[in-house]
């Protein structure tokens, strides 16, 4: 089973403070994210920013997109970003514009979302998604268990490479232990930390003590 990959998520609302985090734990993580909070606020100089710097890294684009695919995907592509994001709620149609203008999509899962409507994201080629405890839905008392491992272990078997984010501390790692998670994305666990390089470094020793190098 190879090892999860860490992902921080750059969620802040302006651009300086996500670039001085990302210059202190970009080379800690495995993938860097635009995150759509900083989108929203920076625009895709946020995405050139962060390309500028780290010009080998895998950089997503978060834009949670849901109309217009092949705009959104070729615009945040011509910036920087090797992956995009789009909401689960998208048509195929949608899904398959914005994966004909960049490397990758992933398809964000957040409320109401199907195994039927799964299989045909496979069908449609998208093998990435991201399964999340939304931000909104912790602050209303959410918190990871058995019903989020079954459907991730559900994903996994249908050949989904699935990311797994919201929340995330250190200690929530332990949960998906023999599990092929393929990415655990952190955003507040790491940019928030009063050490966000230790605190990146921190949630990696995890990862390997539990999944191995
Ligand atoms: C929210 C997101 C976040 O980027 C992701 O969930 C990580 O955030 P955090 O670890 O701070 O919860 O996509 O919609």
């Amino acid at each position: 089973m190879s090892r999860p990959n860490l992902q921080v998520a750059l969620d802040h609302s302006d651009l300086p403070s996500a670039l001085a985090d990302v210059k202190n734990v970009g080379d800690i993580v495995d993938i860097l994210e635009v995150g759509t909070i900083l989108l929203l606020q920076a625009g895709d100089e946020a995405v050139k920013c962060v390309r500028a710097l780290y010009p080998n890294k895998k950089i997503v684009a978060d834009t949670k997109c849901a109309d217009a695919g092949g705009t959104v995907a070729e615009n945040v592509q011509n910036a920087g970003a090797d992956w995009t994001t789009v909401i689960c709620c998208a048509t195929i149609a949608t899904m398959k514009a914005a994966a004909e203008k960049i490397e990758e999509v992933q398809v964000e899962l957040y409320g109401d979302w199907t195994f039927e409507q799964a299989e045909k994201w496979l069908e449609a080629g998208i093998s990435q998604v991201i399964y999340h405890q939304s931000r909104d839905a912790l602050f209303a008392g959410e918190t990871w268990g058995q019903k989020d491992l079954t459907k991730v272990q559900k994903l996994i078997d249908m050949g989904f490479r699935v990311s797994v984010t919201g929340g995330l501390t250190v200690e929530t790692l332990e949960l998906f232990k023999g599990m092929e998670v393929y990415t655990f994305i952190t955003g507040r666990g790491i940019t928030a930390a009063e050490n966000p390089k230790q605190a990146a470094t921190d949630f990696l020793e995890e990862i390997k003590r539990i999944w191995g190098e």
